[in-house]
């Protein structure tokens, strides 16, 4: 666009006060004047097949229970998923991505509960997919809601071990496959983990399953409320550094979304959300694949929280953050905000 100084009309005598405005050829705010010209001219929009509903589910029967840290969200046990699931599908979610709390009892060193094919994951999957079957459901390939110390891999001397943890992770895929899963999203970054699941699933005849990859998923304090939910929080022993990506780095995400695009991924994911706006953009422009971002739970409760108190107005807040995603590039959304905003959406029509 040709730069065009603003210039200040002469003064005169013989002008009213009035007509002294700047004289310019370019006003934006033209664009911005009515509400259908902002409608005509916005380059972003929400639509609710923008929206991945993040659940929480644990044992039991007809209990829901709330999660403090994460108010307003809550665990369903596997017959209130399926009520949840058929709410989501009646409000046009098209997917659901499931993450287990699972009894302390069932946590072992090796995260051998994560390949049992009656796990919390797989009774949700048979139970959802029997009663719901249009709805899209994605889980979470990572050890860290089995094993005893929060991790999402093998620990052995304080150390993640990569391979062997690839090895229990392609198992868990086709465990999940098996029972149903439309979409393994590994959230674990080890190395080479995307090439292997395809393998596997390949072999095992899920060509039809696909893989998001967590691309870039950065070693966060953003996640302190979702440890709380699936209950790893307090067993956690030390940090995820060595495998979640540092904060400060963006071309390592470029490289590391490069890996999983070469070994097979479907579709990339972004995690955190907002605080890495910038990563979603980078990721969309380098690569064109479907890109989703995760507004992940800390997130949410820093949002929920300000909304509760009154200090933020919780009808603009969650839609504009949302939207910033969509602006941002991505192709979709997995956020706790998804059932409040798709009735919104459905309500406005
Ligand atoms: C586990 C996993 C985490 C999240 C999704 N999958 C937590 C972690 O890596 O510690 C975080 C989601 C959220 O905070 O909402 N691999």
């Amino acid at each position: 666009m040709p730069a065009t100084t603003p210039r200040i009309r002469p003064v005169s005598d013989s002008e009213p006060a009035h007509a002294r405005g700047l004289d310019l050829v370019h006003r934006p705010r033209r664009n911005r004047k009515t509400d259908w010209a902002r409608r005509l001219v916005r380059e972003a929009t929400l639509t609710v097949d923008d929206l991945i509903w993040p659940i929480f589910v644990m044992n039991g029967q007809a209990t829901r229970s709330p999660i403090p840290s994460m108010p307003g969200v809550e665990r369903f046990t596997v017959d209130e998923a399926v009520r949840a699931a058929e709410m989501a599908a009646k409000l046009k979610i098209p997917a659901l991505a499931i993450f287990p709390y699972v009894d302390p009892a069932r946590r072992d060193p090796t995260g051998s509960e994560a390949l049992n094919d009656n796990n919390l994951v797989c009774q949700t999957l048979r139970a959802i997919k029997a009663e719901i079957p249009g709805i899209g459901l994605i889980t979470d390939v990572a050890l860290d809601p089995f094993t005893s110390h929060g991790h999402d891999g093998l620990l052995q001397d304080g150390r993640i071990l990569n391979d062997e943890t690839v090895d229990i992770l392609v198992r868990q895929a086709l465990v999940q496959a098996e029972a149903g899963a439309d979409v393994i999203a590994p959230s674990d970054m080890m190395d080479g983990r995307v090439g292997a699941i395809r393998a596997g699933l390949d072999a095992a005849g899920f060509t039809d399953v696909q893989i998001m990859s967590y691309a870039a998923k950065y070693a966060s304090a953003f996640y302190g409320p979702f440890r709380d939910a699936i209950g790893t929080a307090k067993t956690l022993s030390g940090d995820k550094r060595t495998y979640q990506m540092d904060p400060g780095n963006g071309l390592e995400a470029i490289r590391e979304a490069a890996l999983d695009v070469e070994e097979g991924a479907d579709m990339l994911m972004v995690k955190p959300g907002l605080p890495y706006l910038d990563i979603v953009y980078r990721l969309k422009e380098a690569f064109g694949l479907p890109t989703f971002a995760y507004q992940v739970s800390g997130e949410y409760a820093m949002i929920e929280g300000a909304i509760r108190n009154g200090w933020v107005d919780g009808d603009r807040i969650v839609p504009e953050s949302l939207l910033a995603f969509k602006r941002a590039g991505a192709d979709g959304i997995l956020t706790y905000f998804a059932p409040r905003i798709a009735q919104r959406l459905a309500e406005q029509g």
